[in-house]
């Protein structure tokens, strides 16, 4: 952070920072899902436009699924900025967009739009904003070139590509539904990956992760309102290994305080939320988005 932005915030807070005008010539940003009343962007990417002085707003809309194709028609006709999806209609809005980023295409979602000549586009931050998280936090969690995934939905779609490209080369998928594990196999097969799948209760899956640098739960075991539940895998298998959740509601599931137990380093899923937020920021305002303002805010609200 820089001594003029340390000042902006210090001055912020003592509540001598002039507050935002919204005006004829303010910018439209909303994030787009179902629901979305508990969605943390507003007041993240809010705060950064503030801090940055910007003249945008952030704001989010509840979209049901019928009426998606008339909310992407309403957004560019409206001449929104920019914006993020999340649940259910990551996927779901792709055929809608004027085109997506071969990262979206990989990953199969989008979570960000943006204008590129005139044309609204969809791109993919959550799955590279994971990986700064974890290179950021554990550099040497991407060493072992290799990782066990707990899921294989579509949080694990984009994790799963994000990790291969960033150079993991064997990744074991761990799901109760096999063959949503065989089609995510398929496709990091084409990335040039070896993957493979079991079930939670093969011998297997307890060899691998005690092999594996990097464990990462993208399912939703854990998840408030049901904070007792956790994977079932074999717990006694973690010793030194990078566990990742990608829930942050609670700060710390079953999952990653077992983990924390047997001395592993563990992340919860704010720092990616963060990362994602902050990919996006960048891409649509050109400007170098003030990270700590934003987790801030996130550690304020989540
Ligand atoms: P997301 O987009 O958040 O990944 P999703 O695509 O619905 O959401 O995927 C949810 C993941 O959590 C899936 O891997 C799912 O397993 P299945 O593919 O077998 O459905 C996993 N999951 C959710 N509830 C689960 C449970 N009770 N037991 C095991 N896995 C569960």
């Amino acid at each position: 952070m820089s001594l003029f932005q340390g000042l902006r915030l210090l001055l912020k807070d003592l509540g001598g920072c002039k507050e935002m005008q919204i005006d004829g010539k303010t910018r439209l940003y909303a994030v787009l899902g179902n629901p979305v009343a508990h969605s943390l962007s507003p007041a993240m990417h809010n705060a950064a436009f503030e801090f940055l002085g910007l003249n945008s707003i952030y704001t989010a809309c509840c979209i049901s699924a019928e009426k998606l194709e008339q909310a992407v028609a309403g957004f560019k006709a409206l001449g929104f900025s920019g914006g993020n999806v999340t649940v259910p209609h990551k996927t779901a809005i792709i055929p809608y967009l004027d085109g997506i980023t071969d990262e979206a295409r990989l990953m199969g979602a989008v979570n960000t739009l943006y204008w590129q000549d005139d044309h609204l586009w969809g791109t993919n931050t959550d799955g590279p904003g994971f990986v700064k998280a974890l290179v950021e936090t554990y550099p040497e969690a991407l060493e072992g070139k290799n990782a066990v995934l707990l899921g294989a939905g579509g949080a694990a779609r984009a994790v799963a590509v994000a990790l291969v490209q960033a150079g993991i080369k064997e990744i074991l998928i761990i799901n109760r539904s096999r063959d949503k594990a065989q089609a995510l196999i398929g496709l990091l097969a084409d990335l040039g990956a070896q993957a493979w799948e079991t079930g939670w209760d093969d011998p297997v899956a307890g060899e691998a992760i005690a092999d594996s640098r990097l464990i990462v739960n993208t399912t939703s075991l854990g998840m408030e309102p049901r904070k007792e539940e956790a994977p079932p895998i074999d717990y006694s298998r973690l010793l030194h290994q990078v566990v990742v959740d990608l829930i942050y509601k609670p700060r710390e599931t079953l999952f990653l305080y077992r983990a924390r137990q047997q001395g592993c380093k563990t992340m919860n899923g704010l720092r990616m939320l963060l990362e994602q937020g902050v990919l996006a920021f960048e891409r649509w305002t050109g400007e170098k988005a003030p990270v700590q303002v934003m987790s801030r805010e996130l550690e304020r609200w989540a």
